[in-house]
């Protein structure tokens, strides 16, 4: 089965591979929300220019290229509102983690819920993976909404795990198995 983008997720809302040109717009979006990513994601911090963000969509690109999973825009009604994407896939032991970040005016709709749910079916069906992964901070409430959302498992949590803005997180790890409920 190939992988063909853009992918629609809905009536509205869809994921399409990101360019050099999204840069721009990539980097407005980490400027307009960069308090509230900061607090999450370890990279805000560093991305100060759209040489960064040009930096990211060219290994994003080589990763596709590979085969080796993805970093896509989440649109909705056309409009660029954020990323999902696929850290590098762990194929010894078939498993790969997501990652995702959506615009504040777009947060609360379900939209990267939506998004979520189709990139993990495309890590079942597409790379054929055993496991997906969603690690987030005990405190980022949001995120382990979209986790226990999708049905995952709530599986531990990683003490100090993430660095992000000079203090360690503690990371929660759900997991969700190929052909099982969680
Ligand atoms: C984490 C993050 C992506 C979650 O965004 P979100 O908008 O809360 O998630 P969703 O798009 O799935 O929307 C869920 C919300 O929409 C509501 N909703 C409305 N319609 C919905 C539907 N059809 N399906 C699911 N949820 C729906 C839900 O009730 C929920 O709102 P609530 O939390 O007020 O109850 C966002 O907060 C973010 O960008 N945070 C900063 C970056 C980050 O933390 N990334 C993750 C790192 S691990």
């Amino acid at each position: 089965m190939s992988l063909t983008f853009p992918i629609s997720v809905s009536e509205d809302i869809a994921i399409r591979l990101a360019g050099a040109a999204d840069s721009k717009t990539l980097f407005g979006l980490v400027e307009r929300n960069r308090l509230r990513l900061g607090r999450h994601l370890p990279w805000v911090e560093r991305t100060i220019s759209t040489r960064q963000v040009s930096a990211f969509l060219r290994i994003a690109s080589r990763q596709h290229a590979a085969g080796d999973g993805f970093h896509a825009c989440i649109e909705v009604a056309g409009q660029l509102v954020g990323m999902i994407g696929l850290h590098p896939i762990d194929w010894l032991n078939r498993s790969v983690a997501l990652g995702y970040w959506i615009d504040h005016g777009c947060q609360g709709r379900g939209v990267v819920t939506a998004c979520c749910r189709e990139v993990v079916r495309i890590c079942f069906e597409h790379y054929d993976l055993h496991r997906v992964e969603i690690r987030c901070a005990t405190t980022n409430r949001r995120s382990c909404a979209v986790a226990r959302r999708l049905g995952f498992r709530r599986e531990g949590v990683l003490r100090g795990a993430h660095l992000v803005g000079g203090r360690y997180l503690d990371m929660v790890v759900y997991g969700k198995l190929k052909g099982s409920t969680a």
